[in-house]
Order: C-alpha cells, then structure tokens, then sequence
C-alpha cells in the first residue's frame, strides 16, 4: 500500500483520519494477534483506511467468514473495494455508529471481534458511545476488541495537550482492559484490547 495513496485520501479530513500514515505491519500484527485465541466467524473492523489491518486480519479468518469493514472515506472504500477482492470482505460505506444496524440488516447475531482504528481520542463522548454501546449484545462473550491510540494518557487537541486515558474509557465497556506497546510504527502506538462486554454502560465518558 503506497502512502501516497494514503496521504491522498487523509488530506480532505486529517482529524477524520487521525493519522498521517498507514500503520505499519507490525502494528497490523499486534492488532490481530488477540483475535487469535476467539473464534473469527464474524468480524468487525472500523476504519480500514487502506487496509493494512483488513489484510492481517483476513489472513488469519476461516473460509466461510465475515468481515464488515466500515469506512467513511469515499477515497478508501473505493480502494478497499478494487484492491482486496476477498469474497469474505463487505466494505460497508457507513459510519462505525451503524454498525448494529448493519448486522441487523444482514441477520448476524453474533460478532467474534472488532479491530477499530478510529481515533477515539478526538470523538466526543457521544461518538465513542454510539459506537461501543450498541455492539455490546452482539459481542461473543470469548471475544475481544482491539483499539490503537499513539498515546495512553493524552490527546492532542488542535495542538493543545489534554489529558485522556485510553484505559478508563474503554474500561466504562469491557471489563478486561490491557495494553501493549508497538515500537515498530510511526509514530509507536499502543494496542488496546478489551474484552468482556460489560452490561452496565454509562452514557458517556468524562
Ligand atoms: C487512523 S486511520 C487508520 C487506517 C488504517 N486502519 C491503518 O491502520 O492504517 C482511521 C480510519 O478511520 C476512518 N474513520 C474515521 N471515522 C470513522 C467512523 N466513524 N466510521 C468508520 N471509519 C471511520 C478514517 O477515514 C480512516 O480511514
């Protein structure tokens, strides 16, 4: 996968993107390691940019599986759609927060993982809800989620450092929360896995 075309399609929205490159393969790696030890009949994956993590996480999945990749970028669904032709891949061009509704649409119950890119960091509480609240039945209960975010405990903010903590965000969700660090990645990153749907959600994070 070239940057260039990455770069082409981040420029119209850098915070939608929230990265100034495609992660690298090691990343990739990690992200899909935990999948592993859960079954991958049907997995999740939010924004595929494109595709590093679909590639690894295709790799790993059996014959007769799904995965539903949702992206909001025209420029990479288009991409995703010509370069990865995996007849168990469905490019979904809709919003992470649709999710359910999709699975509803297409009858799926029962999710076995979700891989997520998004930058959690910079979505307001309402966003990040939307997203992880509703899977929550639909999670296998063996599952697991992965999340990166380059830093643990901050965000920058149209160049302003705040504090945020990955840790207690995804934790208002699952109940087992662990990280590892990815060196080999620019800039390093942090992969969040979580498992263990919790069924007592509130609304929103502080
Ligand atoms: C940090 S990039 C990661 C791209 C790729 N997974 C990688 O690791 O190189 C985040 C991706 O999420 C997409 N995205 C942002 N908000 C989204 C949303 N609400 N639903 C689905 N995709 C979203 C962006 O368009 C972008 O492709």
């Amino acid at each position: 996968m070239s940057l260039v075309r990455f770069a082409t399609g981040a420029l119209g929205n850098l915070k939608q993107t929230a990265a100034v490159a495609p992660s690298s393969k090691h990343l990739a790696k990690a992200m899909v390691e935990p999948l592993r030890s859960t079954a991958r009949r049907c997995v999740i994956e939010f924004g595929p940019g494109t595709g590093v993590m679909t590639r690894e996480i295709l790799r790993c999945m059996p014959a007769d599986s799904i995965l539903l990749a949702f992206e909001i970028n025209p420029q990479f669904v288009d991409y995703l759609r010509s370069e990865i032709p995996d007849e168990r891949l469905q490019v979904v061009a809709a919003g992470a927060e649709t999710a359910t509704a999709e699975l509803d649409r297409r009858g799926i119950a029962n999710v076995d993982a979700v891989v997520s890119s998004l930058g959690i960091a910079n979505m307001d509480a309402a966003a990040v809800d939307a997203v992880f609240r509703p899977l929550r039945p639909y999670l296998n209960p063996q599952g697991a989620i992965t999340q990166f975010q380059y830093f643990y405990r901050i965000k920058l903010d149209q160049g302003r450092v705040e504090y945020f903590n990955t840790g207690s965000l995804m934790r208002r969700y699952f109940s087992k929360v662990r990280s590892t660090r990815v060196w080999l990645n620019f800039p390093p990153a942090y992969v969040i896995t979580c498992r263990g749907a919790l069924t007592d959600v509130s609304p929103a994070h502080g």
